[in-house]
């Protein structure tokens, strides 16, 4: 059971070029492309005629054209065309979702149409913004967009998972500050007087202790926001404003596809301390690196899960955070179960 009523990343809008995209999103088969006037649509991703892919057909002035027996389909999904047949009969469609490019991503809505508001669409305009190098990366997940949910919840596997990139010690004890708001939690976290991450040594250049901080928003259902950073110790005033500081504007942004899978889209935008042209790439590999540390564990959980599916997890002090988000996770699920009458 997934959460419907919410915008979830589909593709990046460069993924959405020439040829369609065929993704299957929420136990959704969509197939993406660009009309004549460059603007994204997604519809259904099976013919109404005898339910062959639209994704293998060809993408036309006004629409695609099934491959099959040739039936043309405009962004809305209505067929315009019949080859042979004048008469086009009542209901010969598919459904089309709504879709908002925004920020360089191209984000669905998989609920009720009427529904769809896109001013509820997460702000990621930091996303390669003029002055925000940003490393970025998409990865196909074996695991429940859950599993990946609990993992950034909880930083208390940096310092066993990332020993290399993210690994920061005092963060085992450093309990985030949590609160509720309309849309999910926030979690704050100070840590004075540290010895940085080894990330963040690399990408701020530090030579000594730092404050460090996090920032961190999960907008419900599945969009981790961590505005991170370190900053020299000693300074007057908050950590994150003060001058000098390096500044990781990350989102993580899961994209369930089944009840075992995952597109995970995340974007990294960057600000450092100092005008190192190369920093990014090195970013980036840093990134790339402890990501496919996370993925290396979570995959191997969902495996112990799927041979032992009726086992129940225990918690300890640091689930508070994922607890929370499972929770309302669960309450969304509620809502929309009630909303449809079941
Ligand atoms: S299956 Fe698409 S036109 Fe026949
Ligand atoms: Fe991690």
């Amino acid at each position: 059971m997934f959460v419907k009523n919410a915008w979830y990343v589909a593709a990046t809008a460069i993924e959405v070029l020439g040829k369609p995209l065929a993704r299957t999103l929420l136990n959704e088969r969509v197939v993406l492309f660009r009309g004549a006037d460059g603007r994204a649509v997604a519809l259904e991703d099976r013919c109404c005629h005898r339910l062959a892919p639209l994704s293998l057909g060809d993408v036309e002035p006004g629409g695609i054209r099934c491959r099959y027996h040739g039936l043309k389909f405009d962004g809305a999904g209505q067929c315009v065309e019949i080859p042979g047949q004048d008469a086009i009969p009542a209901g010969m469609c598919v459904r089309a979702f709504p879709l908002v490019e925004r920020h360089g991503l191209l984000w669905i809505w998989l609920g009720p149409p009427a529904l769809a508001q896109a001013d509820e669409i997460v702000d990621v305009h930091w996303n390669g913004a003029p002055g925000w190098p940003t490393a970025t990366g998409y990865i196909h997940y074996k695991a429940n967009y859950q599993l990946i949910a609990d993992n950034l919840l909880d930083f208390s596997h940096l310092a066993f998972v990332h020993r290399t990139t993210l690994a920061n010690s005092a963060l085992v004890n450093a309990r985030p500050e949590i609160t509720s708001f309309e849309r999910g939690i926030r979690l704050n976290r100070v840590i004075v007087d540290c010895d940085p991450s080894p990330l963040h040594a690399m990408a701020g250049q530090f030579t000594g202790k730092v404050d460090f901080w996090n920032r961190q928003a999960w907008w419900l259902p599945s969009v981790f926001e961590n505005w991170a950073g370190s900053v020299p110790t000693g300074g007057e005033g908050q950590a994150h404003e003060r001058a000098g500081g390096l500044h990781l504007r990350h989102f993580s942004l899961l994209t369930p596809e089944t009840e075992r899978s995952t597109h995970y889209f995340w974007v990294q935008p960057c600000q450092f301390p100092h005008d190192d042209p190369g920093m990014i790439e090195r970013v980036q590999t840093g990134i790339d690196t402890a990501f496919a540390e996370d993925r290396w564990i979570i995959e191997a959980q969902q495996e112990v899960i799927n041979a032992s599916p009726d086992i129940k997890p225990k918690a300890i002090r640091s689930d508070a955070a994922l607890g929370r988000v499972r929770f309302m996770i669960e309450q969304l699920l509620e809502q929309e179960r009630k909303a449809a009458g079941e």
